[in-house]
């Protein structure tokens, strides 16, 4: 039997109060909980049948009121691939994966359903445009899920974005079309550590949203990664602003990333793109 306290130790860093070795749990779940990001990739290709199934599974994740408002763009010609490497920069190892694909929020297709069927469609406002995101973002969280259940590894990569107007000539995105992220798909080569999670203490509330206890509780954790899994002087945010943390801990990391500005243009071009974010 799969020991679900060893795994919840693993993505928490410190043992539940509650007795988990006994719950019986699939492998899917084990899968799951034991989940890490993979960057990089064996040359063993991802067979057609295989891909055909994962973006099937991609497209069982659930959709707002079934709109459907997303696309999966699947990057096969290497062409394509290489002028995306040469401008994603120190992501380049992501288009080395068998398969990568960007899953776009799509509200053109609807638009356009909808006008050829003699209707004025009235919703391109920035609760499509959030429906579109969530619809993109559920069927790659599926694709995820379904890739690792059957060994493969995935990294999701918003760096897509820092190129999106690049991205938008070299696949041809009309308007009303966006990539969310990208996903690299492809067999491990690596053994990814599991990084650790919030406490659910933090993350989950109860009935009512409460912040007790925060500081503290964001120093435990902190404590924890920092024992486990040190955030090195390479993997720091912005240390040429700020010099190498003494500490690499989650929340000093975060703190300097959030206190650059990213992509801030996003909206300016989302609009120009034709999505209304009225
Ligand atoms: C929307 C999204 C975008 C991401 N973009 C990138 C990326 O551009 N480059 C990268 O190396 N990892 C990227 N990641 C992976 C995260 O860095 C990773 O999920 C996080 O550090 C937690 O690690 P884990 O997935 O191994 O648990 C992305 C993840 C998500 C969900």
């Amino acid at each position: 039997m799969i020991d679900a306290s060893k795994l919840y130790y693993n993505r928490y860093g410190k043992y539940s109060d509650l007795d988990l070795s006994q719950v019986d749990i699939s492998p899917l779940l084990k899968s799951i909980l034991s989940r890490s990001s993979v960057r990089k990739f064996s040359k063993k290709p991802v067979t057609k049948e295989t891909l055909t199934l994962l973006l099937a599974s991609a497209q069982s994740a659930p959709s707002k009121s079934n709109l459907q408002q997303y696309s999966i763009l699947v990057i096969q010609d290497t062409s394509i691939k290489t002028e995306i490497s040469n401008l994603i920069g120190n992501t380049k190892w992501a288009l080395t994966a068998p398969v990568f694909l960007l899953f776009l929020a799509d509200i053109r297709r609807n638009i356009k359903i909808s006008n050829d069927r003699g209707y004025k469609h009235k919703n391109n406002n920035v609760d499509t445009f959030m429906n579109g995101v969530i619809d993109a973002a559920l069927s790659m969280q599926s694709m995820i899920i379904s890739s690792e259940a059957m060994g493969l590894g995935v990294c999701p990569i918003s760096m897509i974005r820092n190129i999106i107007q690049e991205v938008k000539f070299i696949c041809n995105l009309p308007k009303g079309v966006f990539p969310i992220a990208g996903l690299a798909v492809g067999w491990p080569d690596q053994k990814a550590p599991v990084s650790l999670r919030l406490p659910q203490d933090i993350v989950t509330h109860f009935d009512t949203y409460k912040e007790d206890n925060l500081d503290q509780k964001i120093n435990e954790y902190d404590e924890r990664v920092f024992k486990i899994a040190p955030i090195l002087k390479e993997k720091q945010r912005h240390v040429d602003l700020y010099g190498v943390a003494q500490k690499g801990t989650w929340s000093e990391n975060i703190s300097r990333q959030l206190s650059v500005p990213e992509r801030e243009n996003f909206k300016k071009w989302l609009k120009g793109h034709g999505i209304n974010l009225e």
